[in-house]
């Protein structure tokens, strides 16, 4: 099978290929011609390893992320599990209200989930997670992810989430919002309100700044 073009990014190249048989995603960071080479390379390199870091990370705190097969640092590739299913962003306009609502609630969860192993996406779009024909969600792209996060971070992530259904799935956003910080809330524990305030406080600094 010849290489699948699955998406094309400003930053990467995804390919769907078939190797022993199976089938898997491959990740390409590629070159951007507007970059000092150096810092294009350095960029690149910094951004795969995170990745595959990361993906590991979670995996390993129990988020269904592709498991990874091979990873190059010269080509900026990274071969992984190819997830068969739906980007979120996808489903939203197509599904019942019922179903969007169950799918957000596991979207904060999921967020949630990786907030108490102390790490932020980064990037948490709607296109970030996929949908499984069990409804279950994937995690990926996590090139901007970091560890460490205090709730500051955590609700930069939370605010981050609010900004992408604001204009993204604005016709449908307050209820995905809601149901999203349930999940969110139903999951993360003691900090809850912290976060959320921070969250809160967040989109006050951009309102007036
Ligand atoms: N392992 C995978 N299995 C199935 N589809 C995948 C996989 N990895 C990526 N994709 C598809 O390719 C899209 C882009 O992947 P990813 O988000 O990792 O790259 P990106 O370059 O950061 O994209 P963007 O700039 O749009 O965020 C995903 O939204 C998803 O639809
Ligand atoms: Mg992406």
């Amino acid at each position: 099978m010849r290489p699948i073009e699955l998406s094309i990014g400003a930053e990467s190249t995804i390919y769907k290929v078939e190797r022993w048989g199976k089938e898997f995603a491959l990740k390409w960071r590629h070159k951007k011609p507007y970059l000092h080479p150096e810092i294009d390379r350095q960029l690149r390199t910094a951004r795969t390893t995170r990745e595959c870091r990361m993906l590991n990370f979670a995996r390993l705190n129990g988020i269904t992320t592709p498991t990874i097969h091979a990873v190059d640092l010269t080509e900026n590739t990274i071969m992984m599990d190819y997830i068969k299913g739906e980007q979120l962003k996808q489903l939203v306009p197509v599904i019942s209200s019922k179903r969007l609502r169950s799918l957000c609630f596991d979207f904060g969860r999921t967020l949630a989930k990786l907030h108490n192993s102390n790490v932020v996406h980064g990037d948490p779009t709607t296109s970030n997670f996929i949908v499984d024909s069990h409804d279950d969600l994937w995690v990926l792209d996590f090139g901007l992810a970091e560890w460490n996060a205090t709730a500051e971070m955590k609700g930069v992530d939370l605010h981050l989430v609010r900004r992408v259904l604001e204009t993204t799935h604005w016709d449908v956003q307050e209820a995905m919002l809601e149901a999203t910080l349930k999940g969110y809330v139903s999951t993360i524990g003691d900090e809850a309100e912290h976060i959320l305030s921070r969250m809160e406080e967040i989109r006050e600094r951009g309102r007036y700044h």
